[in-house]
């Protein structure tokens, strides 16, 4: 059956109208994921590279190029700059997390183990520094580089936050903030700075930006609990299991009474956990209402994200911005 543009998810909407530019970003991503010297490289991006991923970020960045009229090359190089600042966050998130499932695949570290994963991520790493200064815009360099140093801060504030129950959604937020929502505000960011945009408009792609990473990894964590495998490409219950402190563990937290309260010192805190747990996790996360109180909290970050665009031109692009954030939060249902 045809499909019209309309009956499109939005993300294949975009990747539509940026067609051209995707395919020279994934060209540009191939060229550069490449090494003479060590074959582990490019087998372990392959593998990565190979099972796609939704390419969410790059479309930020070219999308925001586009909507604020540049017509230079650039946000190619800046597009495929931060999938690359993605894919190695990915490679050493999976190492950290201990996970076993990527993209619908089996992990690196699973495939091969994690000192690949972490040296090939900061390959990676690397390499996306090479492809911003390329576009020798100074501004755009100190955008991506301190959203890297973000990304890592978030990453090693969880650390330290996991298994303390006395975790609050703001320390929760700081994470998600950092971990997630730092390169995605930074994807549009640089799409505005390369085009020369006027502030107020780089602001606003930055604040959409931002309250799309947070609406997005509120989604990302709901989906850990009531997701499907096979759709999100990764396991179900991961989070509970690393004993983190997601929003709807947070509030469900927050709701225990002093059974559930031990019941989490036993999993959480002391981490013995056993093997109907994670199903009696899910009857009281339905008990107190978190997963649909959570959902409410995604739902209210992505409304933000759509009043962000107001200051934006006006461009087909935008209103494909606004029906993304709509979107990210479709994923629950
Ligand atoms: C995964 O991001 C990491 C999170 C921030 C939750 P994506 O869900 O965008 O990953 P890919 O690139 O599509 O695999
Ligand atoms: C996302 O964090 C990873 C980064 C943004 C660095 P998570 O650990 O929550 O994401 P998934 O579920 O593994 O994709
Ligand atoms: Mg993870
Ligand atoms: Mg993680």
């Amino acid at each position: 059956m045809l499909q019209t543009e309309n009956s499109q998810k939005p993300h294949d909407r975009m990747a539509a109208f940026l067609a051209d530019d995707l395919a020279a970003v994934n060209t540009l991503i191939r060229t550069r994921m490449a090494s003479e010297h060590a074959p582990r490289i490019p087998e372990v991006t392959a593998h990565l590279v190979d099972a796609g991923g939704k390419r969410l970020r790059p479309m930020l960045t070219l999308a925001a190029a586009h909507m604020c009229g540049y017509e230079g090359p650039y946000h190619i190089n800046l597009a495929a700059t931060v999938e690359f600042i993605h894919t190695a966050t990915l490679l050493h998130d999976d190492v950290v997390d201990e996970s076993g499932q990527r993209r619908g695949r089996p992990t690196a570290n699973l495939l091969w183990d994690n000192k690949s994963s972490v040296l090939v991520g900061d390959y990676l790493f690397a390499r996306s520094f090479q492809l911003m200064t390329e576009t020798g815009s100074l501004r755009v360099l100190d955008i991506l580089s301190n959203a890297s140093a973000t990304i890592a801060e978030g990453e090693v504030l969880q650390l330290t936050a996991s298994q303390d129950l006395g975790t609050t959604e703001d320390i929760y937020l700081k994470v998600v903030r950092g971990k997630t929502a730092a390169l995605f505000s930074a994807a549009m960011e640089v799409g505005g700075v390369i085009a020369d945009a006027p502030e107020n408009q780089v602001r606003a792609l930055f604040d959409y930006g931002d309250a799309l990473g947070v609406a997005f990894q509120i989604v990302d964590d709901l989906l850990d609990f009531q997701g499907d495998a096979s759709a999100i490409g990764k396991n179900i219950g991961d989070d509970f299991r690393e004993r983190k402190l997601t929003m709807p563990l947070i509030k469900a937290v927050a709701k225990a009474d002093a059974e559930e309260h031990a019941f989490w010192v036993r999993t959480i805190e002391k981490g013995k956990q056993t093997d109907g747990d994670l199903d009696h996790v899910l009857a009281l996360l339905q008990k107190h209402d978190a997963l649909t109180d959570t959902a409410t909290a995604a739902r209210t970050w992505a409304a933000q994200a759509k009043d962000a665009l107001a200051p934006l031109p006006d461009h087909e692009v935008k209103k494909m911005l606004s029906d993304l954030a709509d979107y990210v939060v479709e994923r629950i249902n």
